[in-house]
């Protein structure tokens, strides 16, 4: 089975809703009530889809109902076994405060072509598809990683940027571009976008680096697949019930770096709908009787692409 245009269209419409549904709570600072609207929609319309589908990057595990949880199922059963992972409010933050960049986001692969992974941090890096492969690694010290980015786009490294999450465990990263006077795009959250902007040279970004979330890194993986970026994470796990959960899935080296190739395999389908408006596109509008949304699109091999959507409200 392929993952066709119109599941690719049913995709749109499912991330939309949430978008739409997460709307009315833009700017409430309820982050809960926020994600939970978004939540709510994507469940119920992956439910009418005529898929099997599994979740395999969630948000968290059955005991953390009603959210999304990993293993759960969705679809009406009748079609293609899938796997789905899904953020349905990408930047909780973004929404509550009605900041920029809040996204519905979820992307779904056949069965076994997307990585099934806990809820825990990851160490990311992905650059564009004009870095060559090896050029970067996690293992490389930040200074090899930003002259070998250099080198490759044949630029001075202090005209660089590195995009990454504000936060103090970031501190000798930041210290460490600082010194070497590579620019930077600090985030205070969304490194699903974070990481998506090393796809296109109109945002600037020449590396996205740092520690944030497993999931995150997953479905920002299948769309840089897309884009034949590199990508490389690492997941952190750092309790005894994370490395415990890590093992009961299969992950047997828990410090194991994986690839692209490891994360997503073959067809995937990204979606990305705009909640507020932010750096990939723009948020959800209310004009008149309708609702307007933007959807970042991808699809190995196919589709990359910005989808405008009206919905009339009803
Ligand atoms: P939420 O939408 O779940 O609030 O996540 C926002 C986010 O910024 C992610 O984009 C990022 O991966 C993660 O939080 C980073 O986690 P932390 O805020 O703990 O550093």
């Amino acid at each position: 089975m392929n993952l066709n245009k119109q599941l690719i269209d049913k995709l749109i419409e499912i991330t939309s809703y949430a978008a739409i549904a997460c709307h009315k709570h833009i700017g409430k600072n309820d982050k809960l009530i926020a994600d939970k609207a978004a939540t709510d929609a994507m469940r119920k319309n992956l439910n009418k889809l005529d898929i099997n589908g599994t979740v395999v990057i969630g948000e968290g595990e059955l005991d953390k109902a009603p959210m999304l949880y990993i293993g759960e199922k969705l679809g009406t059963g009748n079609g293609p076994e899938i796997d789905i992972a899904v953020d349905p409010l990408e930047g909780t933050n973004f929404a509550a405060k009605n900041l920029p960049g809040a996204l519905s986001v979820m992307s779904i692969s056949l069965k076994g072509n997307l990585f099934n992974a806990p809820e825990t941090y990851m160490d990311k890096i992905a650059v564009g598809n004009d870095v060559p492969n090896d050029a970067t690694d996690l293992d490389f010290s930040i200074e090899k990683n930003i002259k070998n980015i250099a080198d490759a786009k044949n630029k001075d490294i202090t005209k660089l940027t590195a995009c990454l999450l504000d936060r103090p465990r970031h501190k000798k990263i930041i210290e460490k571009l600082k010194e070497l006077k590579v620019n930077l795009k600090l985030i205070s959250d969304g490194d699903v976008s974070g990481a998506l902007l090393v796809t296109d040279k109109k945002h600037n970004i020449d590396i996205f680096l740092g520690i944030g979330g497993g999931p995150e890194g997953v479905l920002a993986a299948c769309a840089l697949d897309a884009y034949n970026c590199n990508f490389q994470g690492r997941f952190l796990f750092e309790k005894a019930e994370d490395k415990k959960r890590a093992l009961q899935m299969g992950i047997e080296d828990l410090n194991k770096k994986y690839n692209l190739n490891d994360i997503v395999k073959g067809e995937s389908i990204f979606c990305a709908t705009g909640i507020t408006s932010g750096d990939l596109v723009s948020g959800v509008k209310k004009i008149k009787d309708k609702y307007i949304t933007e959807t970042f699109v991808t699809k190995k091999n196919s589709v990359v692409n910005v989808i405008k959507k009206e919905v009339p409200i009803t």
